[in-house]
């Protein structure tokens, strides 16, 4: 079949989109979480030839794309409150809806269910089709199927140049990953597929929103999946990928190791093996936006083998985690006989509490920051290097006058980064024989209470992060009456930190001192979740 390359930035290739669809053909479109495969969603002949380009399971039901909120009232049963107030929340952009369905979805876009999903897509080009076409657009992602969902025009081109009427051309997207699906159309509304729009601002909105089981674990043989995509395997690349749960230096030392594959990791992992990032550790949004391309990237490789590192399952991740358990079959490893956790925050938060409450759980805590005032690390070859650097006189016979140090060292950024470069990989080498002990001693679980867990580089030996926050007002109380400061000072302390933000964006897990409930249920989930990670091998 002869296949036209059209462009989305060309009013006339719009049209001629619109035409092939309404006259019942196929036109891949860009959308801003993936392409899709477009069809006439009211045309059952239309819908069919899709599942056919694709090679996908016909009991798998398409996503009908919109660009008018009034186009929704003619699909569905009946559109209640929490669609009203989804819809106001987050559309156009990357979030589906399940509800009961109309009589005037075919068969063939439901895969035979009672229900169907809707989404009003952001990308203007999508909008712009679906105008053009004049109906609403029934459109999985427009990848063969089981292969990744595609983000670039090229991967499009690679999957179904040949098999549809038309491709338009619309760039790169800029989420990349699918849209969340949610379902209003049984009880309290439930994730089916993580995505764009992440579970806490979905909670924002409707208060109580459950996750799928399927989300996180494989569906064993005899559970019904809730939505007929989960049970099948879905966004492989050629290579087979296991996911390995480590922190970045056991997962380092894991695929080096092995030698034998290709490591999907973030930008700051440093391996010996040939290597595919697939983000910043830290930067959930784009690991999703590049997630796919990776995928793709290791194809182009050749890659037999991928070690992928495993992400935070935090805001969007949990979307970038949902996908790559599945590019790996649901394969994980998990190499570490202990797991460290950073605990940090900014300060006043009550880390201590938490890990105070760690350790009754069986935990091991480090209380890193008072090692940064212990003689451990302030011994007398730390001592001369600081009177190299600030001056004889900031220590007499062996012991350092903090005050005058302290004048020096904080006088600018670059005075503090002279004292942290000398007090850290002193900081760095205690903990690691502390590690190295708990090690032999056959701890399961350390937990390095740290505030400058991230400025001292102990993050690459940690496997989970633990962000304790408070709010501000409570945090200021704390710290006057701990450090005995005045108002003013313990402003001051508070706004010389990194905002709150630094330290949530670098979290697995966030527990809010001071929020509603006990911090004991806040910290059973994630109890849950290291126990988990310490499970034996694949
Ligand atoms: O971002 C997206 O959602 C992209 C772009 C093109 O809009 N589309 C997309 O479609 O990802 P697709 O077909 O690859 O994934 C649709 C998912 C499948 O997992 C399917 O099982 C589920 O939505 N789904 C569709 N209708 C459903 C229904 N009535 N009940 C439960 N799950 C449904
Ligand atoms: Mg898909």
């Amino acid at each position: 079949m002869d296949t036209l390359l059209l462009r989305g930035d060309n009013p006339e290739d719009i049209e001629r989109a619109g035409d092939i669809l309404r006259r019942g053909g196929l036109v891949a479109i860009p959308t801003e979480t993936v392409y899709g495969l477009a069809a006439n969603a009211l045309d059952g002949g239309a819908v069919k030839r899709v599942y056919e380009a694709k090679g996908r399971p016909s009991d798998n039901p398409l996503i009908v794309h919109i660009a008018h909120l009034s186009q929704l009232a003619p699909l569905v049963q009946e559109v209640p409150e929490s669609a009203g107030k989804l819809a106001d929340a987050f559309w156009p952009g990357p979030l589906t809806m399940i509800l009961p369905k109309s009589p005037r979805i075919p068969r063939e876009v439901s895969g035979g269910l009672s229900t169907v999903a809707v989404r009003f897509p952001a990308h203007p080009v999508a909008q712009a089709v679906i105008r053009a076409a004049g109906m609403p657009l029934a459109a999985p992602s427009a990848n063969l199927s089981g292969k990744p969902s595609p983000t670039s025009f090229a991967h499009v081109k690679e999957d179904l140049l040949g098999r549809v009427d038309a491709l338009l051309d619309g760039g790169d997207c800029g989420v990349g990953v699918e849209s969340t699906v949610i379902t209003l159309a049984e009880g309290t509304p439930r994730v089916l597929r993580p995505g764009g729009i992440t579970l806490s601002a979905l909670r924002r909105v409707l208060g109580r929103v459950e996750v799928d089981p399927a989300v996180l674990h494989g569906l064993s043989e005899k559970e019904a999946p809730r939505s007929p995509g989960m049970k099948y395997k879905h966004y492989s690349p050629s290579a087979e990928v296991v996911l390995v749960d480590a922190s970045p230096e056991k997962y380092a030392g894991y695929v080096n190791e092995k030698g034998d594959g290709y490591a999907l990791c973030f930008d700051e992992d440093v391996v010996s093996v040939p290597s595919v990032s697939y983000g910043g550790r830290y930067c959930g949004e784009e690991q999703a936006h590049r997630l796919f391309w990776a995928l793709h990237r290791l194809d182009e490789l050749g890659a037999k083998k991928a070690y992928a590192h495993m992400p935070s399952k935090r805001g969007v991740g949990l979307a970038v985690y949902n996908r790559l358990i599945r590019a790996a079959g649901f394969q994980v490893v998990r190499p570490e006989k202990s797991l460290v956790v950073g605990l940090t925050g900014p300060s006043g938060a009550g880390k201590s509490t938490v890990g105070a409450l760690l350790s009754q759980a069986g935990c091991r805590v480090l209380d890193c920051d008072a090692l940064t005032r212990s003689p451990q690390v302030y011994d007398e070859d730390c001592i001369r290097a600081i009177q190299n650097a600030f001056g004889a006189d900031t220590a007499s016979n062996g012991v350092l006058d903090r005050a005058l140090l302290g004048s020096r060292a904080f006088s600018s950024p670059e005075a503090k980064a002279k004292l942290e470069a000398i007090v850290f990989p002193r900081i760095v080498a205690r903990v690691r024989e502390f590690l190295d002990m708990a090690q032999r001693e056959g701890e399961r679980c350390v937990v390095l209470d740290a505030p400058t867990l991230f400025e001292a580089g102990l993050d690459v030996v940690c496997g989970r992060i633990l962000t304790v926050t408070a709010p501000r007002e409570l945090r200021l109380s704390r710290i006057r009456r701990r450090d005995r400061l005045t108002k003013q000072a313990a402003l001051r302390r508070i706004s010389a930190q990194h905002p709150e933000e630094y330290y949530l964006s670098r979290a697995d897990h966030v527990v809010e001192n001071g929020g509603e409930g006990s911090l004991e249920d806040a910290l059973a989930p994630i109890l849950l979740d290291w126990k988990e990670a310490l499970k034996e091998g694949v």
